[in-house]
């Protein structure tokens, strides 16, 4: 087979806050998928960048004093920590800022429009009275048109995956005011997605096979007029609205002063921009390279932005005469302990920075969510006693024992012969494996690796080479061993796109040449010298993992981390901490404040900060709940007392057992300056289930 180019992307996050897990994620999938393809000798050019524009960030970047260039710098300033810490290795990271892509965005808008698809039209737009501004639609909020979701953005509903105008929001308000948004006129730009040669188009694209089924079914609903069982109706595809007021931060539109792309029109074209820039910087031509007839361009995105990937991005791509994408591959959201999603706007789970700084092996997590992923866009979870047990189990019990073990019944490192992979069916496992990494089902791979690794063992563990050795049998415990050896270096292979590190450290010890898919199945030989071993891999530590999720639980009502060096500028805060962003009395009522009755109370064996409450919330069973204020109080202090607890917390299951609410306490934003933590008690005759509003 001729070798195979191929552009690959991940979806490029906004420029306004750090990683979380749920990026990391996506970008060790991508990365696992190019190292496979690299192994099999793909050309491949592998980018990223950081979504820079946006009325979002232009507020964030107001409010921190800087300038949106300075703050998106910043910002991307932060992301080789994470991309080198997890071995992602992007070929080039950019910025929709960059003058590639006001240039490239700009040329696409004119080539739209001189096939006659922008048109513009007079529309109201939401203002918000107290602010004195057009409204972004990520600062509008409301209820769903379409699944009736409370709280959702004006742009698309993060539950159902609605794409709408603000103004279809139910019972809509500011995010930055709380002010109900009046109407005001101003002129638009759309896409005409409506015109009959978009829809065509799309139509076919989308159910051509290049989308996964289940992706390409939901698209489908999209084309259809049809009556929901809400009685509202759903139109087909109407035209999409790229243009927003000044002021924003993102390109100016051509010969339209004041008005800017909205950034889901640049954001996508940043992709072509980050090759662009890199093919620049190589010296090659980015024309020529898009216009090789085998290029293969494939997209991994989340779930939540499959209509701007296979709607709006296709259809302008086609229509402004662009090659189009091969492959979008969409993946679910990542939950941690079966919580919520990892929404890109509303917080974290697992701290990808802490497991770094917690001295947590990257490639434990790489193979841990490798062995979650298929290839459907199922959600996945992140659960801690599985993600200790599997790693342990299948990495440092089944692949790294092989070499440790077998290493020393080869005398000198010098392989035996005597044997054949060929009957341990070596040269298909990989190309199993092969196939597996190729569709993405990661989960399948590993697992045929896993058994694979079994099966030597087992093979070790019969033959019994120890006792071989006492028995003067030396040559026979050479032999098997040698044998695992050759068969460790198969597996070395096979999990190398997920554990580049860990391989190359086998290599090394194997004193073999790089392994690809060529060379997986190549038995080193009788005869050839391995190196002296050293220790692969450690085990997860309970304890490391237990610190890895402990501050949410160790300090309840404790702030966010300081983003100033510490208690500077704290002290004409009350409490030393700023107050949080502004809430809507909705959001209030979101949250379930019950009095409760501390029934019981003990100290959680192998925990300093924790407490185990038994709870009376006049429900007529108990809760259990863990908090962090084992400093503060002993467990007979609290027996008896009334207190207040968030009951309408998601159950959290963590290493003592779950915990089923939260107890609420008060202390300084900064325990070191004002140490304490004080539990909230009622005054006299509250009862156990009274709800506190
Ligand atoms: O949803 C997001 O995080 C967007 N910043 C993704 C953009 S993907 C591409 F279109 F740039
Ligand atoms: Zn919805």
């Amino acid at each position: 087979m001729s070798q195979r180019k191929l552009f690959v992307t991940t979806a490029l996050p906004y420029a306004n806050g750090k990683f979380h897990i749920g990026h990391i994620m996506e970008y060790i999938q991508a990365d696992i998928w190019v190292r496979h393809q690299r192994m099999q000798g793909s050309d491949v050019n592998f980018v990223g960048a950081d979504d820079a524009h946006g009325a979002p960030i232009m507020i964030a970047a107001e409010k921190a004093g800087k300038t949106p260039q300075q703050f998106v710098a910043d910002i991307a300033a932060g992301r080789k920590e994470y991309l080198d810490g997890f071995h992602i290795r992007f070929d080039n990271w950019h910025s929709t800022d960059a003058p590639e892509n006001h240039a490239m965005a700009r040329q696409i808008y004119r080539d739209l429009k001189a096939n006659d698809l922008i048109a513009t039209r007079t529309i109201e737009q939401f203002f918000d009275p107290e602010k004195n501004m057009f409204l972004p639609d990520r600062f509008i909020k409301g209820e769903c048109p379409r699944c009736h979701s409370k709280d959702q953005y004006g742009d698309n509903c993060e539950v159902c995956g609605a794409v709408y105008a603000p103004t279809d929001l139910i019972h809509p308000y500011s995010a930055l005011s709380g002010a109900t948004p009046v109407l005001k006129s101003s002129e638009h730009f759309f896409f005409k997605l409506s015109d009959p040669r978009c829809v065509e188009f799309l139509e076919r694209w989308t159910q051509d096979g290049r989308l996964q089924p289940e992706v390409a079914n939901k698209v489908k609903e999209w084309f259809t007029v049809r009556e929901n069982a809400d009685g509202t109706k759903s139109e087909g595809l109407g035209d999409w609205d790229i243009s927003r007021d000044a002021p924003y931060f993102g390109i100016e539109i051509p010969d339209a002063p004041g008005k800017y792309f909205y950034v889901w029109l640049d954001a996508p074209i940043g992709y072509l921009a980050s090759l662009k820039n890199l093919l620049d910087k190589r010296g090659e031509d980015y024309e020529a390279y898009m216009a090789s007839p085998n290029l293969e361009q494939v997209h991994f995105i989340g779930k939540d932005i499959v209509t701007f990937h296979t709607l709006f991005w296709p259809a302008m791509l086609k229509f402004s005469g662009r090659k189009t994408p091969d492959s979008i591959f969409v993946h679910g959201f990542l939950t941690v302990n079966n919580g919520e999603k990892m929404s890109k706007s509303r917080g974290t789970g697992l701290d990808p920075l802490k497991y770094l700084s917690l001295g947590m092996n990257p490639e434990w997590l790489r193979y841990y969510i490798a062995a979650k992923l298929s290839a459907r866009n199922e959600d996945i979870d992140f659960n801690p006693e599985d993600f200790l047990a599997r790693v342990n189990s299948d990495l440092v019990g089944k692949y790294v024992n092989i070499a440790s073990r077998a290493v020393k019944f080869v005398p000198g490192g010098k392989l035996a012969g005597g044997w054949d992979l060929g009957v341990m069916q070596a040269g298909k496992l990989v190309d199993s494996v092969k196939l597996l990494y190729e569709t993405r089902e990661y989960g399948k791979a590993l697992r045929e690796v896993m058994a694979f690794a079994d099966d030597v063992n087992l093979r070790f563990d019969s033959a019994a080479p120890w006792k071989l050795v006492k028995e003067g049998n030396t040559a026979e415990a050479a032999r098997v061993c040698s044998e695992c050896l050759e068969a460790f270096k198969v597996l070395t292979a096979c999990l190398k796109p997920v554990l580049p590190e860990l391989a190359a450290q086998a290599e090394a010890f194997l004193q073999c040449a790089p392994l690809d898919w060529s060379n997986a199945a190549t038995p080193l030989g009788a005869g050839h010298q391995v190196g002296a071993y050293k220790h692969l891999m450690q085990r997860v530590d309970a304890k490391v993992l237990e610190a890895l999720f402990e501050a949410p639980e160790a300090s309840p009502g404790a702030p966010p981390p300081p983003s100033s060096p510490e208690g500077e500028g704290r002290e004409d805060k009350p409490g030393g901490e700023d107050l949080a962003p502004e809430i809507t009395i909705d959001d209030f009522t979101r949250i379930d404040l019950r009095i409760a009755k501390i029934v019981a109370c003990e100290a959680v064996e192998g925990s300093k900060k924790l407490l185990r409450l038994t709870l009376d919330v006049g429900e007529g069973r108990h809760r259990n709940v863990f908090s962090g204020i084992a400093s503060a109080y002993q467990p007979e202090d609290l027996v008896g007392q009334l207190t207040v607890m968030v009951a309408n917390l998601a159950p959290r299951k963590m290493k003592f057992g779950v915990s089923e609410g939260m107890v609420l306490a008060a202390s300084h934003g900064d325990e070191k300056v004002k140490p304490g933590i004080y539990v909230l008690t009622p005054w006299p005759g509250a009862q156990p289930g009274m709800r506190v509003r």
